[in-house]
């Protein structure tokens, strides 16, 4: 089916078109339809939807340049690890709120909305919570209570300030199976309801989201997903949106079916977001490398442009100075859309000339 909208990006190779500089603004940025687009920010506006980045919180606190290039490109933030449970009570009952009160402060001083990063996931949890378990000297009813006191906790605490609770975090395996994690293990497949039963009452308003890798293309892990969301549904519970996190690497094909499966998602009435997209590459990095990647970012806008439900569009780290991607693959890197220096690299040109058009 043809969609009404089209998204269409301009590779950064079509000239800009010159017009008297009093009608065009600054001098730099390329053009977008009668404007000048200046950065990510000023392009978020234009397209009416988020660009958001995630937030490294030691980087936020020591690196000015981090901090203002940040707060300039970017209306939306995810904290990257700081609202992470082995983060926000690494000792039971001790809770340490600062980094994630830190970028939640921040974003608020520069109206910048947050998505909250995540409540239940297997991986970054506290070394109590899984030597408990493991040691048995927390069984399953603890279990489930310390995870209801936890959603509850952090929800609250920030509730109002969170637009959307990334709730539950990859909870498929790649077959479209529930993933063995300490929950499905102890507490049954009923903890996915629970945590989103719990996060609507702690915060009535925040968007509760289910969050998850390689949904853009595996036709297992979206049949799965899909079904979970319908059952939840079913069941009343209140998941109101699905973030596909959009980890790619230039040496896979792009997911080139992406809008149509965001599209079955949105048809089963939930809001979508890219939640945490960037777009790695085997080193070194080459021209034709850094022209692929740009094309793949345009793409992932592109797709999220073209279905009215998605409304944030958030990379995971805009700098290379600070990926996650050299330190977990091998020989891999260069996965963001500046590099080391804050240099915008042909990716972020490429997003300036994304533009939102109608079909025909
Ligand atoms: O905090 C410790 C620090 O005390 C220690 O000195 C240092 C030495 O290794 O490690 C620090 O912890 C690291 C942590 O990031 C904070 O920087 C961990 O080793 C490291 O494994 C951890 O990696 C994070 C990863 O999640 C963990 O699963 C990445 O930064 C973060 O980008 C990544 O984010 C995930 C999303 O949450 C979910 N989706 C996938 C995405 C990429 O893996």
């Amino acid at each position: 089916m043809r969609p009404l909208i089209l998204a269409l990006t301009l590779a950064l190779a079509v000239p800009a078109i010159a017009l008297p500089a009093s009608a065009t603004g600054p001098e730099h940025g390329p053009e977008h339809g009668h404007h000048r687009v200046d950065d990510l920010r000023d392009l978020a506006r234009k397209l009416h939807i988020s660009i958001g980045s995630a937030v490294d919180v030691a980087a936020l606190r020591a690196e000015p340049d981090y901090q203002a290039r940040l707060n300039r490109e970017f209306d939306h933030i995810t904290a990257e690890n700081a609202m992470k449970w082995e983060s926000v009570e690494p000792e039971r009952g001790v809770y340490a709120w600062e980094d994630a009160d830190e970028v939640v402060r921040n974003a608020r001083r520069h109206g910048q909305q947050v998505r909250g990063h995540t409540l239940v996931w297997h991986n970054q949890l506290p070394a109590w919570l899984t030597g408990g378990v493991e040691d048995g000297t927390i069984d399953a009813t603890e279990l489930r209570k310390i995870l209801r006191d936890h959603v509850t906790t952090q929800v609250r605490r920030y509730k109002g300030k969170i637009r959307a609770w990334d709730v539950v975090n990859e909870a498929l395996n790649e077959d479209g199976t529930m993933r063995q994690s300490i929950w499905l293990t102890h507490l049954g497949p009923g903890y996915i309801a629970d945590a989103f039963r719990w996060a609507r009452r702690a915060d009535p308003r925040a968007k509760l989201y289910l969050n998850d890798y390689n949904v853009e293309w595996n036709a297992p892990k979206i049949e799965g997903t899909l079904n979970l969301i319908k059952e939840l549904r079913a069941q009343r519970v209140p998941i109101d949106g699905m973030g596909f996190q959009g980890h790619l690497g230039i040496q896979y094909d792009y997911p080139g079916d992406w809008a149509n499966v965001m599209r079955r998602f949105a048809d089963l009435g939930l809001e979508i977001a890219v939640t945490e997209l960037d777009v790695r590459m085997v080193l070194p990095v080459t021209p034709e490398k850094l022209a692929t990647q740009a094309e793949y970012y345009g793409r992932a806008l592109s797709d999220c442009l073209s279905v009215r439900a998605c409304r944030e569009f958030t990379v995971w780290g805009f700098t290379d100075r600070h990926s996650w991607v050299p330190g977990w693959f091998d020989g891999e890197g260069s996965a963001c859309l500046l590099d080391e220096n804050l240099a915008p690299k042909p990716a972020y040109d490429t997003l300036l000339t994304t533009r939102r058009v109608s079909g025909p």
